[in-house]
């Protein structure tokens, strides 16, 4: 009993991921700067004291020579990071190719990528072939670094070949998955076609973990229908092994957040906001300039909502932050959405309303493309200057056609205990599921409804402002991303366990 509460040791905690937490820029040949992203998986790993944190991924850099990477390696050792070298064929078959132009789209339920049937057919087999060579490049790297009783956790869509790689060599390696985006319903994934290679990679981890109980059940469905399986409550079952699946919703370092409204430089940002801004209310959408995020839907709903509301013309003004994200992804031909039409289409949108709604003096909409906030989703560079955004807005707009969880929205709610202001979340959104009950939920392709709603937030009540505040608040600073990473590797640990108790018997 003592040696339990000495903790001999903290166990090893293999984090593998398709992005390292750093942004690695080159100053020499063998000279790196590195910086630390304060991204939600870091702040949750950084704050877990049972176990020491590894991570294993690209740095999304290409570093074709052999002094540039040995340099690199040396450089990211001092952050715990362990790099994944991917050439620039690799990243753009694997990266923009499979996990881009085909797994995003398809599990944010906007299908397939149709090209002409002949090269849909190659680009499917080179992107997957390619996918699954990048999968083994990950592989490698843990096999290299794996030492007996680590923990390996496999992180999201890029990875979801990693866990069949790894059992492959090592059928002892605790091995969990998590997925941060939707897994679709199970008519969605079998057009998929390498949809049972897929699932059957992942079920070779001991844990697969979604944000939400729904994503979980879509696994669960597809494995039965697809691959004709037998699902129980605790997962997948497949010639007596189990593979538990549940679901762990992530959460944010929600004490971050509040801490840094009481800096000074974050106090100075609110002032010069609230100035800025003085007599009228602010509205605020912070997104990836991503398809999924629903940008032209909610601008369109704004501008209708300027349109049917004379009286608030010159008294509101939103402020869209789009970041860029993946502008390398080739534009298909027939997707009805892409990187590069969306950000012509939302200069478009913006342009008009700001034309028709503007004054000599105020405009409604300021959009900012910027590379200053980077996501996942608080990868921000400019920290403080988000924060002071999330405390001076009266209404949040997060209304993705399709979302993991969203984060931003968590963001949001941290930053409000002063303001109380209201959260319009789309009902798709994985994040609906925890705040809900506190947001205005819309359903974000119905752009009468978005509409009414910003009215409704506009409009009410402080008393109904600060009941609904409260009801998010709570469930932010309850549930962090600290004690989700916490939950997923005790879970992961009692899973292998259990396993084997059960092969004794
Ligand atoms: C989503 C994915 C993450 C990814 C992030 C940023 O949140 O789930 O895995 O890192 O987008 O995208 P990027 O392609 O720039 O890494």
């Amino acid at each position: 009993e003592e040696a339990a509460v000495a903790r001999p040791f903290r166990q090893r905690l293999l984090v593998v991921a398709n992005r390292l937490p750093v942004s690695a820029i080159r100053r020499g040949e063998d000279s790196w700067s590195l910086e630390i992203s304060a991204g939600g998986l870091v702040s949750a790993l950084l704050g877990v004291k049972e176990f020491e944190a590894r991570w294993i991924g690209w740095a999304g850099v290409n570093v074709p020579d052999e002094i540039g990477q040995k340099a690199l390696t040396k450089a990211l050792a001092e952050k715990r990071c362990i790099p994944v070298f991917l050439d620039e064929e690799i990243v753009h078959q694997y990266y923009n190719g499979y996990c881009n132009n085909i797994l995003w789209p398809l599990f944010h339920y906007l299908g397939l990528p149709q090209e002409d049937r002949l090269a849909t057919t190659r680009s499917f087999q080179s992107q997957f072939a390619a996918y699954k060579k990048a999968n083994q490049m990950f592989a490698d790297v843990v096999n290299a670094h794996y030492e007996e009783g680590d923990v390996v956790w496999c992180h999201d869509y890029h990875l979801m070949y990693l866990p069949e790689c790894l059992k492959k060599c090592n059928t002892k390696m605790k091995v969990g998955w998590f997925l941060h985006t939707p897994f679709p319903s199970s008519e969605i994934h079998r057009t998929l076609p390498s949809r049972s290679e897929l699932l059957r990679s992942v079920l070779a981890a001991d844990l697969v973990g979604f944000h939400t109980y729904d994503y979980a059940r879509h696994f669960v469905s597809a494995c039965t229908r697809i691959l004709g399986l037998e699902g129980t409550p605790e997962g997948v079952e497949d010639q007596g092994r189990l593979t538990r699946v549940a679901a762990f919703p992530i959460g944010i370092d929600s004490a971050r957040f509040i801490r840094a409204l009481e800096l000074p430089q974050v106090q100075e940002h609110i002032k010069e906001l609230k100035e800025r801004f003085a007599g009228r209310k602010v509205m605020l959408g912070v997104d990836r300039l991503d398809m999924i995020k629903g940008i032209p839907q909610k601008l369109l709903a704004f501008e209708k909502f300027l349109e049917e509301n004379p009286c608030w013309r010159g008294k509101v003004v939103l402020l869209q932050i789009a970041v860029p994200t993946r502008t390398d992804v080739p534009e298909c031909m027939l997707l009805p959405f892409s990187y590069q039409k969306l950000t012509s289409q939302v200069h478009e949108i913006v342009g008009r309303i700001n034309g028709r709604f503007g004054t000599l003096t105020a405009v409604p909409i300021h959009h900012l493309v910027s590379t200053v906030f980077l996501v996942w989703t608080d990868r921000s560079l400019d920290f403080h200057a988000l924060c002071a955004l999330y405390a001076v807005t009266d209404v949040a707009l997060v209304t993705s056609l399709r979302d993991g969880m969203n984060l931003v929205s968590y963001e949001f709610v941290s930053c409000q205990d002063a303001k109380k202001g209201v959260l319009i979340l789309s009902e798709f959104a994985g994040a609906a599921q925890s705040l809900g009950a506190g947001a205005i939920l819309v359903n974000p392709w119905n752009i009468i409804e978005v509409a009414a709603s910003i009215g409704q937030a506009l409009n009410m009540p402080a008393e109904e402002r600060e009941k609904r505040h409260c009801h998010n608040f709570h469930h932010v600073i309850m549930h962090t991303a600290q004690e989700w990473a916490e939950t997923f590797v005790s879970e992961l640990n009692d899973t292998v366990v259990e396993a084997q108790l059960r092969s004794i018997e």
